[in-house]
């Protein structure tokens, strides 16, 4: 199959496998005992599920998305998958899944990896292999309650470059009207059900031409997630020192109805090399005046910084210059370089493979 680099955006290309694994458990004292099968690759798309399969009946799936980069030097490099799998297990118990073992979910990844080598995309189209792991509940049951089975799957396809025309700028609209995730509830996790319920709201604000600001369930007054990914902010202050440098800080909320979110966290990491100042903390909507710089972060895009950003109930507008700031740059170019193999990993972000 050819495959045009150029014109993939962030669609479903179907791959030649994805990978599948179960798990087959019983409740034993309160508590889930079972065993993982091995994993295999299948050139079957399609899964055979009960209509009473508690992923379908309460909603009881997980998913992931991660990423495998073709660097400078044409290796190929997968990105952080020990934190996805760490998520995934999070999530999973959360929901009273079987939590995969970290060990069983790179062996699926690598799996993904090698038996679609293909649909790597060449270095230089921007473009990756974004692999989607998802954990779905398989038992049947109709009493309201979890299943005892489980399916881990790896839809692995490769994406196109997020900045189609270069690295640019989105808007957002805040919104107090719909509740992506309740505090106490499952915003902290990568479960299906958090996606279907901003669906109302992410679509709402598309309409109008913008991605969509949560603010927190409780009062509407922080700022929690922007659409499904995390909202960084750089604010600077000036010198007391004439001619000095200005002390950045990068500023990213702290919620526990947040996605703790990878990107970020390598993203402060990043900052802090670059002697920033990183603040994890509530930020109010009204604080977007303090920022020089405001942004979202996630897999998918890395950084997309915001041009402005309305809250049309407080009649404002905060603009932040219509292109992308010094510091998200800075940042955005400190880590792709990594991603891509361009600058020494000292982390040990990526896990790179050979012979492929
Ligand atoms: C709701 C939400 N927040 C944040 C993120 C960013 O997380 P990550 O950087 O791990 O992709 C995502 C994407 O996975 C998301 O869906």
């Amino acid at each position: 199959m050819t495959i045009n680099w150029q014109s993939l955006g962030f669609h479903y290309t179907e791959p030649d496998y994805i990978i599948r694994a179960a798990y087959h458990g019983k409740w034993q004292n309160g508590g889930l005992v079972g065993t993982w099968d091995e994993p295999y690759a299948t050139d079957d798309k399609t899964i055979r599920l009960h209509v009473s399969a508690t992923c379908l009946q309460y909603g009881q799936e997980a998913f992931e998305g991660l990423k495998a980069f073709r660097g400078i030097d044409g290796k190929i490099r997968i990105f952080r998958w020990q934190e996805n799998a760490k998520r995934m297990q999070h999530s999973a118990r959360a929901l009273k899944m079987a939590p995969p073992p970290t060990e069983l979910f790179g062996k699926a990844i690598l799996l993904a990896l090698r038996k679609n080598l293909a649909f790597v995309p060449p270095y230089e189209t921007g473009a990756t292999l974004y692999f989607r792991p998802l954990l779905i509940g398989t038992t049947p049951r109709l009493g309201v309650g979890p299943g005892r089975d489980f399916e881990l799957i790896i839809i692995p396809t490769p994406i196109g470059p997020y900045y189609e025309k270069g690295f640019s700028c989105t808007s957002f609209i805040v919104n107090r009207h719909v509740d992506r995730a309740a505090p106490l509830g499952t915003g902290q996790y990568k479960v299906g059900g958090n996606y279907a319920a901003s669906f109302r709201a992410t679509e709402a604000a598309h309409l109008q031409g913008f991605d969509c600001l949560f603010t927190d369930a409780k009062t509407h007054k922080y700022i929690d997630e922007c659409s499904a990914a995390n909202f960084i902010g750089i604010r600077c202050q000036e010198a007391e020192v004439n001619g000095s440098e200005p002390m950045v800080e990068y500023l990213t909320p702290r919620s526990r109805a947040i996605l703790p979110s990878i990107t970020n966290d390598s993203l402060m990491t990043l900052a802090r090399d670059r002697g920033m100042k990183v603040t994890r903390r509530r930020i109010r909507v009204d604080e977007l005046s303090q920022l020089k710089e405001a942004a979202a972060c996630g897999t998918a895009c890395v950084i997309s910084p915001i041009d402005k950003v309305i809250d049309a109930d407080k009649n404002t507008i905060y603009t932040f210059g219509n292109k992308p700031g010094k510091y998200c740059t800075m940042l955005y170019n400190d880590l792709q370089d990594i991603q891509y193999g361009r600058t020494e990993d000292k982390y040990g972000w990526c896990e790179v493979i050979d012979n492929c």
